[in-house]
């Protein structure tokens, strides 16, 4: 029984360790999965609030994702903290843009720079779960 339990602890610290299944992270990129389809139903809507708050919500979340390790077995020198911390500066920025551009009634724009933050979200888990 004992031996059964520590086995089950060594193998939970090991799909930790590997970051193969992070709760924490899992809930992060499930608020931000929300925030994004926050944004959305603002441009479909046309509503200034719905978006910024969407946008709001996706900047505090990023805050987050810049502390991320990401396992990455194809390239053993791949920085995974950088690489979050750069593309959560990058989204924050976008999101701004977004957001302005939006306000100043460019919505060809504003939803364009929405398409690259999808992109870039997907780039990531490209990488992480090989989507
Ligand atoms: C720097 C990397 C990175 C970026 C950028 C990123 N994600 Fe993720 N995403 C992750 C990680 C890590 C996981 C968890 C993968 C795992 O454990 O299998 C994940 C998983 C997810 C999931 C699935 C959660 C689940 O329950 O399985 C959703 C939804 C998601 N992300 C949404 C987003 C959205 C929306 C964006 C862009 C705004 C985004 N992510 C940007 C790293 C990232």
């Amino acid at each position: 029984m004992k031996k059964i339990l520590l086995m089950s602890i060594v193998a939970g610290g090991l799909l930790f360790a590997e970051g193969v299944v992070n709760r924490e992270n899992i809930k992060v990129m499930q608020d931000l999965e929300t925030s994004i389809a926050v944004i959305q139903k603002g441009f479909f809507y046309n509503n200034e609030g719905i978006v910024a708050n969407g946008v709001n919500d996706v900047k505090a979340l990023m805050k987050n994702i810049d502390a991320f390790k990401i396992q990455n077995e194809d390239d053993l020198k791949f920085d995974s903290h950088k690489y979050a911390k750069d593309e959560s500066e990058s989204i924050s920025l976008l999101a701004d843009t977004l957001l302005t551009q939006f306000k100043d009634g460019k919505k060809d724009d504003s939803t364009r720079t929405y398409s690259t933050i999808l992109n870039k979200c997907i780039a990531c888990h490209k990488i992480i779960r090989k989507w």
